[in-house]
């Protein structure tokens, strides 16, 4: 690289996590629907997930992941400017479980919103955060993704019960200059309404005789989201003029160990490179991604320095990815 670009880029600065107490194994959830451990590891990799006590709301677990991440970052909760939270599982229809997070945290400078994009809304919020951080008009954003989908599985529905779970993650994103090229580089956000049928939930918040429950079509999810998937990576390397051989980590979306190793494949990327937590957390939607990255970078794995690319796809559709260096 020549001379330092007094670009102003959005860097992750810390990241933090929050899982619910209560552990789900297969067998146990054998016991609610007739499956079994063999079947949910062989088709999906999930061998348990984290299911939320009635106080582990998505603005309590939020919250506590987003203490954890400030920690990280060494940044005061009163020097936050915006919280963005991705959710498909909000508390209540509105205010936004966003706004309970800043109350819970004292970020009192902030403004706060909610992001629904289902299993991409991590990416989308990151998106608009950092668009928010370039342009100036924010320095330092808590991006967070929380999920409570055991609230909404039809535990009727073997074929997607066992596929969810609960959990938080958040990053502090703070605008700097310089930097030797680090922060985040591009982001590329898809939907596709046509699709809308084969993943949503037939319910709303607020609706007290309908709350609502997931229902998807698992094929043809499935056939679309490694084709998705892959494009949506090709199209974040092409537009950086990169390879897959220049990416450190790709940190997916967990929905299923199949499609990551899917598209890890039409990638050519070792396994070694691709971050997974799918086993432990199962589908956390909007959490998995910071979930996964906290993970990671908890126990070593992801350096300063190195060049991530996350992806995601969810109900909507909506898919997309990020690529940023650390
Ligand atoms: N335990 C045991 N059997 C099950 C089961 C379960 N939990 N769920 C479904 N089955 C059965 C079905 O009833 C069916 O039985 P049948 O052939 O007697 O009718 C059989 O398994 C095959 O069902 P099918 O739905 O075709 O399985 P599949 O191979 O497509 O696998 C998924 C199902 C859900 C694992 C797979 O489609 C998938 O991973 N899709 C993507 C889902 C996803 O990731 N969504 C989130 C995206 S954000």
């Amino acid at each position: 690289m020549g001379e330092l670009s007094p670009l102003r880029r959005s860097r992750i600065t810390g990241v933090g996590h929050y899982l619910p107490e209560h552990i789900v194994s297969n067998d146990e959830i054998s016991l609610r629907v007739e499956t079994s451990d063999a079947w949910i590891t062989e088709r999906t990799g999930i061998r348990q997930r984290h299911f939320s006590a009635p106080f582990e709301t998505t603005a309590f677990m939020g919250a506590a992941a987003s203490r954890e991440a400030l920690a990280a970052a060494g940044v005061e909760a009163d020097s936050v400017d915006a919280i963005i939270l991705a959710t498909a599982t909000p508390d209540q229809a509105f205010p936004a479980t966003a706004v309970h997070v800043q109350a819970a945290i004292g970020a009192k400078r902030a403004f706060a919103f909610d992001i629904s994009a289902a299993c991409s809304g991590f990416i989308y919020a990151l998106s608009v955060a950092d668009s928010m951080i370039r342009c100036g008009q924010v320095s330092t954003v808590l991006v967070i993704g929380s999920e409570v989908y055991s609230r909404i599985l039809n535990f009727e529905d073997r074929g997607t019960c066992v596929l969810f779970g609960d959990g938080a993650g958040a990053v502090v994103l703070q605008a700097k200059t310089g930097g030797e090229g680090a922060g985040i580089l591009s982001t590329h956000l898809h939907s596709d309404g046509a699709f809308a049928e084969i993943l949503y939930v037939d319910g709303a918040v607020g609706q007290r005789d309908r709350p609502g429950h997931l229902v998807m079509n698992g094929r043809e999810v499935f056939r679309q989201a490694v084709t998705l998937l892959s494009s949506a990576v090709n199209e974040a390397l092409e537009a950086n003029g990169l390879t897959a051989k220049d990416i450190d980590w790709l940190v997916p979306h967990q929905a299923n160990r199949r499609i990551i190793d899917g598209v890890g494949k039409k990638l050519g990327l070792p396994p070694e490179r691709v971050v997974v937590t799918v086993d432990k957390h199962a589908n956390t939607s909007a959490a998995s991604i910071p979930l996964a990255l906290y993970q990671a970078v908890s126990d070593g794995r992801i350096k300063p320095g190195q060049l991530i690319l996350l992806e995601a796809l969810g109900g909507g559709l909506t898919w997309g990815s990020a690529l940023l260096r650390l």
